[in-house]
C-alpha cells in the first residue's frame, strides 16, 4: 500500500482541541470500539491539525465493516496504553517461471507522516521469509544521507530436512527477524535483487517481508514452500504504533487550558516515550480508570470488587472501597490488621494472638494499640 505524503493545510478556525465529543459519534464500527480522542467525522474526533485521530468507518468489498485511518485499516485502539493496531501488508516477492523473472516489488514504502504515530520498536520485528532472501528496512525518504541505512536480514535454507524442524522459530533457517529502531514514522523495504529464488524456485518460488508484531508472527515451514503464509493470512498481519496528542510536552500542553486533552477529573499527563516534540499522552490517576480525554472519564475503580480483582484485604469482608482507593477495615469490637494481617477480639487479642504462633507483625500491632 503506497501512502502519499500529504500537506494538510490546517484552517486557522478549527475547533478547540480540548472539545468533547458529542453524543451521537459512532462508538463502534463492525468489531472495532472507537473510542474518543479517535472518531468518525467531524466534531467526533480530537483535532491536533494532522490525520492521527480521524478515522472512517467504510463497508469493504466483502460487506464487512472496517475502520479505516486515511488508507490504514485498523485492527483496534488503546486508549490505556496509547497503541493502535494496524494491518500490515505481507510484500511477496516470486519467481515466475513463465516470464524467468521475478514478480512484486523488490522495493516498497510506507509513510504515516501526516499522522502522529510511532511504530512501537519494543512490540513490533521485520520479518523475512524465504529460502535464499535478503531484506532491508530503511527509515523513509528525506531522512538525511548517512542515517538512512537501518537494518535488515538474510532467511536461508541450507536443507529441506533442516527446514522442516525449524516450525515455530524464526532464527535464520527459512526465516529472520530483526529489531527496528525507536521513533520511525514510516519506512522502506527493499529485497536485495542479487538473491532470489529463480535456482529454487522448484522448492520455495516467493520470499516474503513484512513488519509485524512480533506476538502475532509464529513461523511454519510450510510459509517457506507453499502460500499459506499469504492465504492464511489474508496478505496482512498486524503492526502496533503508539500514538500521542501533538507535538508538546505536558508542561507546555498545560499552559493552553482550552487546547489541553488531559480533560477528566483524576487524570494525569505523560509524556511521550519518544521525547520532546512527540507530544503526550493521558492517563487516569492511580485508582481510577476509563477514558482521560473525556470529561467524567476517570471513574473509580471499585477494588473490593472480587469478580474483577484478587480481594486486597487480608480478612474477608472488611474491604471498604473509597475514592482512589480502598481500606481493609476491622470489623466492630475487633483489632487488628486487616490489610495483611488479622482481626482479632479487642479484650482476648493479646493472649490470642500469642497463641496462634507470636509473629511479630500481630504482637507489635498490639501493643502499639495498647500502648
Ligand atoms: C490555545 O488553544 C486554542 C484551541 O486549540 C487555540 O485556538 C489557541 O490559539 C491556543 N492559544 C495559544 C496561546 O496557543
Ligand atoms: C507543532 O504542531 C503545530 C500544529 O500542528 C505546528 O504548527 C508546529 O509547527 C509544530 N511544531 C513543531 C516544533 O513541530
Ligand atoms: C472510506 O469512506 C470515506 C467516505 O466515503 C472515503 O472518503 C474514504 O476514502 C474511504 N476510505 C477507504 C480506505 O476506503
Ligand atoms: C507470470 O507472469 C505473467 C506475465 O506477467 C503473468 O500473466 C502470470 O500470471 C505470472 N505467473 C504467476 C504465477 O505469477
Ligand atoms: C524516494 O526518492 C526517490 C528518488 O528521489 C523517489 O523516486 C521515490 O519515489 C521516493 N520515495 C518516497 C517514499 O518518497
Ligand atoms: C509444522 O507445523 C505444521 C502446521 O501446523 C504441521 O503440519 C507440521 O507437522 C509441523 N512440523 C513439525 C516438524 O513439527
Ligand atoms: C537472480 O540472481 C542471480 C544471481 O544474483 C542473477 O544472476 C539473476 O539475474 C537473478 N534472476 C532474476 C530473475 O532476478
Ligand atoms: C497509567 O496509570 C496506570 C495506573 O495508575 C499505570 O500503571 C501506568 O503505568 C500509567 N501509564 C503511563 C503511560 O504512565
Ligand atoms: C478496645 O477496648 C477498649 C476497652 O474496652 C476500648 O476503649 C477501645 O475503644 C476498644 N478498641 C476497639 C478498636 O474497639
Ligand atoms: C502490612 O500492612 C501495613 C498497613 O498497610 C503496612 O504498613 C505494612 O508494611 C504491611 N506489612 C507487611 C509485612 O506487608
Amino acid at each position: 500500500m503506497l501512502l502519499p505524503l500529504i500537506i494538510l493545510a490546517l484552517s486557522a478556525s478549527q475547533a478547540a482541541a480540548a472539545m468533547q465529543p458529542s453524543e451521537t459519534c459512532l462508538r463502534r464500527c463492525g468489531d472495532v470500539e472507537i473510542p474518543y480522542p479517535f472518531g468518525v467525522g467531524s466534531g467526533c474526533h480530537l483535532e491536533t491539525g494532522d490525520w492521527t485521530f480521524v478515522l472512517s468507518c467504510n463497508r469493504s468489498a466483502d460487506g464487512r465493516l472496517r475502520v479505516y485511518n486515511y488508507e490504514i485499516e485498523v485492527v483496534d485502539v488503546s486508549v490505556r496504553r496509547g497503541q493502535l493496531r494496524i494491518y500490515s501488508a505481507i510484500n511477496p516477492w516470486c519467481y515466475n517461471g513463465s516470464t524467468s523473472a521475478m514478480n512484486g516489488q523488490s522495493n516498497w514504502w510506507y509513510d504515516m507522516s501526516i499522522t502522529n504515530f510511532r511504530i512501537n520498536d519494543a512490540l513490533n520485528r521485520f520479518t523475512v521469509v524465504g529460502c535464499n532472501s535478503l531484506a532491508y528496512i530503511l527509515s523513509p525518504n528525506g531522512t538525511a544521507g548517512a542515517d538512512r541505512y537501518m537494518t535488515g536480514c538474510m532467511a536461508m535454507c541450507p536443507g529441506a530436512g533442516r527446514l522442516e524442524k525449524e516450525n515455530g522459530s524464526c532464527a535464520g533457517v527459512g526465516c529472520c527477524q530483526t529489531a527496528i529502531p525507536a521513533g520511525l514514522n514510516g519506512y522502506q523495504v527493499s529485497f536485495e535483487e542479487k538473491f532470489n529464488t529463480s535456482a529454487i524456485a522448484g522448492f520455495s518460488r516467493c520470499s516474503y517481508a513484512v513488519l509485524v508484531e512480533a506476538s502475532a508472527f509464529d513461523f511454519r515451514a510450510s510459509y517457506v514452500t507453499t502460500d499459506e503464509f499469504m492465504a492464511s493470512n489474508g496478505g496482512q498481519l498486524p503492526l502496533v504504533l503508539d500514538w500521542a496528542i501533538g507535538n508538546k510536552t505536558c508542561e507546555e500542553a498545560k499552559r493552553n487550558a482550552s487546547a489541553y486533552a488531559c480533560v477528566s477529573a483524576n487524570s494525569e499527563c505523560v509524556d511521550s516515550r519518544y521525547g520532546r516534540g512527540r507530544g503526550y499522552l493521558c492517563n487516569c490517576s492511580a485508582g481510577y480508570d476509563g477514558n482521560p480525554y473525556l470529561l467524567d472519564g476517570c471513574q473509580d475503580i471499585n477494588e473490593c470488587d472480587e469478580s474483577r480483582f484478587r480481594y486486597p484485604c487480608s480478612v474477608p469482608g472488611t474491604c471498604v472501597n473509597t475514592p482512589g482507593g480502598f481500606t481493609c477495615t476491622c470489623p466492630d469490637k475487633t483489632i487488628g490488621n486487616a490489610y495483611n494481617g488479622t482481626c482479632g477480639d479487642n479484650k482476648s487479642q493479646l493472649g490470642w494472638k500469642i497463641a496462634i504462633g507470636n509473629p511479630r507483625i500481630r504482637i507489635s500491632n498490639v501493643l502499639v494499640k495498647n500502648a
